[in-house]
């Protein structure tokens, strides 16, 4: 198979957590045979330096002619006083909004051999496997109007949280796809005591429910939903919700996970004619700036987005499944970085790497 992938590495962290991400999309593509072509292009802080914007042309025509896109993170510290249509930030969202990747897909899981890793309680994250569906391209984020006008007391800020119906639908049919494949329960997520942007959502799902009698859906409103969260993560399977509150429930839930560095994700809307999703894979992490350059970040949130794309956009299913399985087999061996406070030295973005590919089986055929 032919596969056509758009390199982003963008700023902090994000070029050598995506170098060891594409190093282990280069083993899979030699031990499957796969054909595999890489583009890289500039967004985020990256991007304005070169080009003085957050997300060029030029990205915008490769990532719209290519079948998936790999992200690395965004965000400098030096744009930090911009306002949000001039910041590095503003290219993410703006790729996102391009390819019209609505569904943000966002699994957190407990691996067994990161239980000490977490804060929490090893009875309580025991056994979680959860997907956020994250709604990505509407509400707070893009809704209008937007902006600061006035001045003085009187200075006001307005942002307007948007959702059309058939934004709803389209993401909750996703949700509900994706929990039919799992273990058939899907909670959905608002605040439908408060706006009536969650009201018209809450009415969605429950219309959409019907068309998927085999899933128990249930609502929780988010700030419930935060608690839950953290009391009984194992009871949950997939959670769907608008676009804040998933930024705001994933990076809670990676708390369970261990560290946020182990958070993979994949965003997906169209089939493309040739039978692809155009995605869009990124890691939930941000930039982390205070650590770039170190060899400290974790690269497995990277490497665990490139095989959400091997599975997701090329439905390589096997070779998506390897990468996987190294990755259990690498966190049991305890070669993990520093955020998943190891036992003993930490080992560094490179070697971690390193360890995954070493640990990918190569397929029977190939076995001889
Ligand atoms: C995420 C990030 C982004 C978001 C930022 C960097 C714009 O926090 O992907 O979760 O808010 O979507
Ligand atoms: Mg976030």
């Amino acid at each position: 198979m032919e596969l056509k992938i758009l390199v982003l590495p963008g700023d902090g962290i994000g070029p050598e957590v995506t170098r060891e991400a594409v190093r282990v999309l280069e083993h899979v593509a030699d031990k499957w045979g796969h054909a595999l072509t890489l583009r890289e292009g500039l967004l985020g802080g990256a991007a304005i330096h070169a080009a003085r914007t957050p997300f060029p042309d030029e990205t915008k025509a490769l990532a719209l002619e290519t079948d998936a896109t790999l992200l690395g993170a965004v965000g400098l510290p030096e744009f930090d006083e911009l306002p949000p249509s001039q910041r590095p930030e503003k290219g993410l969202l703006d790729i996102r909004k391009a390819l019209d990747v609505y569904a943000n897909l966002r699994p957190v899981q407990a691996y067994e051999s990161l239980l000490e890793s977490s804060p929490l309680k090893n009875a309580i994250v025991r056994g979680t496997d959860i997907l956020i569906v994250r709604e990505l391209t509407g509400g707070l984020y893009f809704g209008q109007p937007r902006g600061i006008s006035g001045s003085g007391a009187g200075e006001t800020a307005v942002n307007s949280m948007v959702y059309r119906r058939s934004e709803i639908e389209r993401v909750g049919r996703m949700a509900f796809d994706l929990a039919r494949k799992r273990g058939k329960r899907l909670t959905s997520v608002d605040k439908a005591n408060v706006l009536e942007n969650s009201q018209l959502w809450r009415r969605t799902m429950t219309r959409l429910a019907a068309d998927y009698p085999d899933v128990a859906l249930d609502h929780l409103l988010v700030d419930n939903c935060a608690m839950q969260l953290i009391l009984r993560p194992s009871s949950f399977d997939v959670l769907v919700t608008e676009n804040l509150f998933g930024d705001i429930l994933s990076d809670e839930a990676s708390v369970l996970a261990g560290s946020i560095g182990m958070l993979p994700s994949a965003s997906i809307g169209k089939r493309l004619p040739n039978g692809v999703w155009r995605g869009l894979y990124e890691p939930v992490h941000g930039s982390a700036p205070d650590i770039a350059g170190q060899g400290k970040a974790n690269p497995l949130a990277a490497i665990g987005s490139a095989a959400a794309m091997l599975q997701y956009s090329f439905g390589l299913l096997e070779e998506a499944a390897a990468v996987e399985a190294a990755v259990r087999r690498t966190l049991a061996a305890g070669r993990v970085t520093a955020d998943l406070k190891p036992a003993g030295e930490p080992a560094t973005t490179e070697q971690v790497g390193q360890a995954v590919r070493n640990a990918i089986d190569p397929p029977r055929a190939a076995r001889g």
